[in-house]
């Protein structure tokens, strides 16, 4: 693995208290508001209320069903021409926590995985290294499923094609949290042009689920420094799920 890919938590700080927050039903939404906590959900702030969970066999049912629903997808040709397969997601149908990339690149494209090429592996690092969770129990999805060519940026009617298919995949998960990667993530979901570094440090809400922003692996590949940003955006999402930093071996 190279070296440049690993994310390691700096080794003495200690994480902020753990603080479980459990997402609040009937409060007001605020939005883009400056915390070390979530600010209370709503069921109502975006686009409706959710079903109550799913037990895990629906999930695994329907998300099978909307998998192979987007396999056949043909809404943007060029995509549906140039792609080798559609990248759907993967991880735990239940999951706490779903991470949210922008688009398959060469490798996912390949293999059919989310986040498997060099940037995949920073964001494996990331969970693993960094948060002290199996890759297995997060969920990773894009917001495109299929690879633009030559890795281009998804245009804007490519993004609203292929929401849809991301939103069923929320609401089918109904993730506790949530945690956008990168620039196209935070546009296509929160509507907003403002940059990444006037969204990530604040909590964010997607149909009430408790959001955090952070930058993109593939952005950290090219600038190591940000990734000691990047690590505090994690603290205050692991603050938040009540997780403390996995012990380095031997101490
Ligand atoms: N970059 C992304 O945004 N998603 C992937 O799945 C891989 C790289
Ligand atoms: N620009 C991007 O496109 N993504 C990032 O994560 C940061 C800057």
């Amino acid at each position: 693995m190279p070296v440049e890919s690993e994310f390691e938590p700096p080794h003495a700080e200690p994480s902020p208290r753990p603080q479980r927050v459990e997402p609040h039903p009937r409060a007001t939404p605020t939005r883009h508001v400056a915390a070390t906590s979530p600010p209370p959900a709503t069921l109502f702030d975006d686009s409706g209320e959710f079903e109550p969970p799913l037990p895990l066999e629906e999930r695994v049912t329907r998300l099978h069903a909307l998998q192979a629903e987007v396999a056949g997808c043909r809404l943007c040709p060029q995509l549906a021409a140039t792609r080798t397969q559609t990248v759907f997601g993967e991880g735990s149908p239940t999951a706490r926590l779903m991470f949210i990339g922008e688009a398959p690149g060469a490798d996912e494209d390949r293999t059919g995985r989310p986040f498997v090429g060099r940037a995949g592996i920073l964001l494996t690092d990331m969970i693993t290294k960094g948060m002290g969770l199996a890759r297995e129990d997060v969920y990773i999805a894009n917001i495109l499923k299929s690879r633009p060519p030559d890795n281009r940026n998804p245009e804007p009617e490519e993004v609203e094609h292929c929401l849809p298919y991301l939103e069923r995949q929320i609401a089918i998960i109904q993730p506790a949290f949530i945690c956008l990667l990168g620039r196209i993530a935070c546009e296509s979901l929160l509507r907003t042009k403002l940059p990444m570094a006037k969204l990530r440090g604040k909590w964010h809400r997607l149909r009430g689920i408790p959001t955090v922003v952070t930058y993109h692996p593939a952005y950290l590949l090219r600038n190591p420094p940000a990734k000691k940003d990047t690590w505090e955006d994690l603290q205050m999402l692991m603050a938040a799920m009540g997780l403390r930093p996995p012990r380095r071996g031997g101490d």
